[in-house]
């Protein structure tokens, strides 16, 4: 009975059996080509639309060079208090675009040194009251030239460990902020419009002015070092580059974003190439060779957007390729991974330290020039 009862059931399981499969199997390879169609889709658009997309367009290639957005949003450039920030003044100055007619206006803080936010009470947000503080103040200034996805309100916690040291200068560059705003961004025109900021900030003290970038604004610091020595014979007291790269193009195949597509047969011709011929190289290995005052390199270690060994390389050619004598000494600082990654690594108690020996060879460095 048990067997006749085992032959029904297998009976009626090979009954059914040929009529499901042919349903399973149809699901399944439905499944299979959606799924195919969908990764051939997905690698269609990302791995070949998006270089080709890059290769065709300078407007995308200088976004992805600049990403110029605010950050933080809407910025109260006149409300510095709204940011925990006080001694802050907001000012415009114009440069003359690289055409030598189209004017460019180029928004700023200027952030009093620490010691003296009380001294310059009747201060307004003009240039003349700018102007007049450049003319009184006792302290060394710096240029502050930031990275990318900023704004001017964006560095407010480096601001508050380099006021200790100097009055600090931060410009937005064209394109970011309300500086700008029709003029065309681009590696040369940001250059032209510091240079044109030193100069006038040259023109308002006799007192020690340094240049201090970050990241993109790094690059940028250093090219204009290079211009103002080259065009203008001017040579700055001390250049400091905070998470720095090498080049855009080394930057480019480094970065998190640049890895997805480096396997790319195409990558050089698609991404790292047309960059290159629209003007924006940012080779800061090249420009720093021109750079005739003492260079302070700092870099942490848990750096995700700008890889330390980058920092790294710039200072040892930075400290190979010039002469140290002459051109002045090359400080590196590595910073262990403990969290300050791309923007705070001067939260590190040791930079104060750091900012003064600089300064002290920066005095001596500028008395052997004469
Ligand atoms: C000072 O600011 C005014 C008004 O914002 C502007 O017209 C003028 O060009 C500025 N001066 C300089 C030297 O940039
Ligand atoms: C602007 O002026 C500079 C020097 O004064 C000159 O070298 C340059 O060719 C000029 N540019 C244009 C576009 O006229
Ligand atoms: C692509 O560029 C990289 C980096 O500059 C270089 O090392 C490599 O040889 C280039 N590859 C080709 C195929 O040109
Ligand atoms: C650096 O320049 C000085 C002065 O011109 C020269 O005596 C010295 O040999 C140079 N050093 C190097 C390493 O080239």
């Amino acid at each position: 009975r048990r067997s006749s009862s085992d032959s029904y059931t297998s009976v009626r399981l090979s009954e059914t059996q040929p009529k499901k499969r042919p349903m399973w199997q149809t699901v399944l390879i439905i499944i299979a080509i959606v799924i195919l169609v969908l990764a051939f889709l997905t690698f269609l658009a990302i791995w070949v639309a998006v270089p080709i997309a890059f290769m065709q367009s300078i407007a995308f290639q200088r976004f992805i060079m600049f990403i110029n957005v605010d950050s933080p949003k809407n910025p109260e450039y006149n409300n510095p208090e709204k940011y925990d920030i006080r001694g802050v003044i907001n000012f415009y100055i114009t440069t003359q675009d690289l055409d030598n007619f189209t004017l460019v206006n180029i928004g700023n803080w200027m952030i009093l040194h620490e010691e003296e936010i009380d001294n310059f009470r009747e201060r307004a947000n003009t240039n003349q009251s700018a102007s007049q503080i450049l003319a009184n103040t006792k302290k060394p200034i710096v240029i502050y030239m930031h990275g990318v996805a900023c704004n001017r309100v964006k560095p407010v916690a480096t601001y508050n460990v380099i006021r200790k040291h100097f009055l600090i200068i931060a410009p937005d560059h064209r394109g970011f902020g309300d500086s700008g705003p029709n003029v065309e961004l681009s590696e040369a025109g940001v250059v032209s419009d510091t240079v044109q900021l030193f100069k006038w900030v040259r023109s308002k003290t006799n007192n020690d002015i340094y240049i201090w970038g970050h990241s993109l604004g790094a690059a940028l610091s250093t090219h204009a070092v290079k211009v103002l020595k080259e065009e203008e014979d001017i040579v700055p007291m001390g250049l400091v580059l905070e998470s720095a790269f090498t080049t855009m193009r080394e930057e480019m195949i480094h970065h998190k974003l640049g890895k997805i597509f480096k396997w790319l047969a195409y990558f050089n011709q698609t991404i790292l190439d047309p960059p290159e011929r629209n003007g924006f190289l940012f080779r800061t290995t090249t420009n720093i060779l021109s750079v005739d005052c003492p260079i302070m390199i700092m870099h942490a270690e848990d750096d995700d957007v700008i890889p330390y060994f980058l920092g790294k390389r710039l200072s040892e050619v930075a400290s190979t390729k010039r002469n140290l004598t002459t051109q002045g000494k090359v400080f590196y600082h590595q910073f262990p991974s403990v969290g300050y990654k791309h923007i705070s690594l001067t939260d590190d108690p040791k930079v104060p330290g750091y900012i003064n020996e600089f300064v002290q060879e920066c005095m001596e460095a500028n008395k052997a020039r004469g």
